[in-house]
C-alpha cells in the first residue's frame, strides 16, 4: 500500500483524486488543499514557486508520503524541476493536456481553459508548439471560473449565466470540436459546461488530464509495491492550510466524498 498525497490551492484536487481513486481504490490518500494561498492562479511564478515548495516540504514533514501529485496546472508548469530536485520520493504534474486534445481533433481548432496564469505561462507556448503546430489554439483564462468551482463545492449556487460569458470565445468559434480544461477546478463543472455548449448546439469533447495522471499514478505504485504486512487504511484524509476558513456546508461535502478526517498542515 501506498500513501498517495494529491496538492492544490483547494478543491481541484479533487477532480485528480477521484480519478486515481477510481484505478486504486485501496491506497492512502491525502488531499491537501492550500486554502490559505488560494487562488495560485493570479500570482507572480517566483512567489509561487517558493509557496508551494515550502507546503511540499510541510506535507512531507508531517505524513511521510509515498508519492506526491501536484494536481494543479498552475503551479506544475513552474515547480517541478525545482521539487524533483530536492526531494527523492516520485512527483507528478498536472499539465494541460494539449497533446491528446491536438491528436484527437478532426477539425484542428481546439480551446485552452484555464486559470489566467497557465494561459500565459511558456511552458504552455511549448506545449502547443509541440503538440498542437497543426491547430488553431483559442484560449480562455479565467479565476472566475476557479471560484465558481469552489462555489459548487461549497453549497453555493453556480452561476451559469457567468459560465456561459466566460465561454463565450468558444461558443462563438466555428468548428471548435475539442476543449482542454486546463486547471483541475474546472472537471466539477463539467456537466455544467456541457449543458450550456449543448444548449448552444455545439459538440464538443471536454479533454481533461484525470485520467492520465491516474494511470501515471498506477505505473508508479506498482514499482512501488510495498509488502502485503505494510498494509494501508483505505484512508482519505483531507488536510488544510487553514481550516478555520472552511463552511460547515463544505466540511459537510468533503465527508459526503469519503474524507472521514480534516485535519490542518502544521
Ligand atoms: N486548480 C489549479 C490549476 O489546475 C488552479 C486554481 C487556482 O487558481 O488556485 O491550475
Amino acid at each position: 500500500m501506498s500513501k498517495i498525497a494529491i496538492i492544490d490551492s483547494g478543491v481541484g484536487g479533487l477532480s485528480i483524486y477521484q480519478a486515481i481513486k477510481k484505478e486504486l481504490p485501496e491506497q492512502d490518500y491525502l488531499f491537501v488543499s492550500d486554502n490559505q494561498a488560494f487562488p495560485y492562479g493570479t500570482k507572480p511564478a517566483e512567489q509561487l514557486k517558493t509557496r508551494v515548495f515550502e507546503i511540499v516540504e510541510r506535507v512531507i514533514q508531517q505524513f511521510n508520503p509515498d508519492l506526491l501529485v501536484i494536481a494543479c496546472n498552475t503551479a506544475s508548469t513552474v515547480v517541478l524541476p525545482l521539487l524533483r530536485e530536492h526531494f527523492s520520493l516520485p512527483i507528478v504534474g498536472v499539465v494541460p493536456a494539449i497533446k491528446p486534445a491536438a491528436k484527437q481533433s478532426k477539425t484542428k481548432k481546439i480551446g485552452l481553459l484555464a486559470t489566467p496564469a497557465t494561459i500565459n505561462r511558456s511552458y504552455t507556448d511549448e506545449l502547443i508548439q509541440e503538440f498542437a503546430s497543426d491547430c488553431e489554439v483559442i484560449r480562455v483564462g479565467s479565476s472566475r471560473l476557479v471560484e465558481i468551482a469552489e462555489d459548487k463545492l461549497a453549497g453555493r449556487a453556480v452561476n451559469t449565466e457567468q459560465i456561459t460569458e466566460i465561454l463565450e470565445p468558444f461558443i462563438e468559434a466555428e468548428e471548435l470540436d475539442s476543449i482542454v480544461l486546463a486547471c483541475t477546478h474546472f472537471p466539477l463543472l463539467n456537466k455544467e459546461i456541457e449543458s450550456i455548449l449543448e444548449v448552444n448546439s455545439h459538440s464538443i469533447k471536454l479533454v481533461d488530464s484525470g485520467q492520465g495522471i491516474a494511470n501515471r499514478v498506477v505505473q508508479l505504485c506498482d514499482s512501488l509495491s510495498k509488502s502485503e504486512s505494510d498494509a494501508g487504511h483505505n484512508s482519505s484524509i483531507a488536510v488544510f492550510t487553514d481550516l478555520d476558513a472552511l463552511g460547515e456546508p463544505f466540511i459537510e461535502q468533503i465527508h459526503k466524498l469519503g474524507f472521514k478526517e480534516t485535519l490542518e498542515l502544521s
